[in-house]
């Protein structure tokens, strides 16, 4: 009986797992605001990066396009963070506040 709880309890633990995950990256992913995200990337980002689906390539064309960005699994909302927290090439004053990073990485994701 106490081996039966024991596994009730461990499979309990482990459907919660996954979950839980799936949760916190849903949370984090709803930080930003998508629609500040692409006016403020329309603003900062698209001289070099392509922004908007069905839009031209940009004009410097040394970023990749935010499409691209979005489609390599590798681009979480975390590696987006750690990325935009760190100095961008050509870029020395590239310093976005805790609300503009949310803001662009909620745009970026939502290209997914
Ligand atoms: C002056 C040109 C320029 C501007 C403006 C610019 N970027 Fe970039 N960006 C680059 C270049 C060049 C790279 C590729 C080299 C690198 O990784 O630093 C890049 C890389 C990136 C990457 C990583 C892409 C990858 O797959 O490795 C992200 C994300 C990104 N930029 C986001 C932004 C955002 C968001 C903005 C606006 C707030 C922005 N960039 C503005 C030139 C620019």
């Amino acid at each position: 009986m106490r081996n039966l709880i024991i596994s009730a309890i461990l499979l309990l633990a482990s459907l919660a797992q996954p979950n839980s995950v799936t949760r916190t990256v849903a949370a984090e992913q709803m930080l930003g605001n998508a629609t500040e995200g692409l006016r403020f990337a329309r603003d900062h980002c698209a001289d070099c990066h392509q922004v908007e689906p069905g839009e031209a390539p940009a004009v410097i064309p040394a970023g990749k396009s935010f499409i691209k960005v979005a489609a390599d699994p590798k681009m979480t909302a975390l590696s987006l963070r750690v990325f935009l927290r760190t100095p961008h090439i050509d870029m020395p004053d590239f310093k976005l506040t805790e609300e503009q990073t949310d803001d662009v990485i909620a745009y970026i994701l939502s290209l997914k």
